[in-house]
């Protein structure tokens, strides 16, 4: 399901103006740089999809280390240390923070993906992250 980012952006416009979220923030980023759409169903398959690993040779998705039930705490797969869980149900501080989101955007894509995420993509993973 795809969703006009104006038309939701125009409804989101009264309680934007007063409280400016961080992903309004980010939405609104991404438009600027040609997106004009989000999709929470892409999404959801791009954040589980099992991507192969150039040198390792190995699977890799967003699941390795935030698992697959996203209202449980993940765990990373290279340090083994504890994930708070990205469901904000569970978890109110996750996606407050403009910063903090393109700072891990940047580095897990890399790892995960072996490649910056583009600007579709991340709009299309924060539409289903934030609905968790
Ligand atoms: C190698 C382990 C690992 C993988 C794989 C991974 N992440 Fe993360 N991610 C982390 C860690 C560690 C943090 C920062 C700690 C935290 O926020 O709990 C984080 C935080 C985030 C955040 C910030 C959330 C916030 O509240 O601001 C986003 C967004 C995110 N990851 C998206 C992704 C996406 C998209 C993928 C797949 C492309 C992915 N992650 C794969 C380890 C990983």
């Amino acid at each position: 399901m795809k969703f006009n980012l104006k038309a939701v952006l125009l409804l989101t416009c009264l309680p934007v103006a007063v409280h400016a979220g961080a992903l309004d923030e980010r939405f609104a980023s991404y438009q600027e740089k040609g997106v004009d759409s989000f999709d929470p169903e892409n999404g959801q398959a791009i954040w589980q999809q099992q991507v192969r690993h150039a040198k390792s040779g190995k699977a890799r998705s967003c699941s390795d280390c935030h698992g697959d039930d996203l209202s449980e705490p993940g765990k990373h797969v290279k340090t083994g240390k504890s994930i708070q869980p990205m469901a904000r149900s569970v978890n109110p501080q996750r996606l407050t923070d403009g910063k903090k989101i393109e700072k891990w955007f940047k580095r897990n894509c890399k790892w995960t993906w072996g490649r910056r995420c583009t600007a579709q993509e991340k709009s299309d993973l924060l539409s289903f992250l934030q609905q968790l």
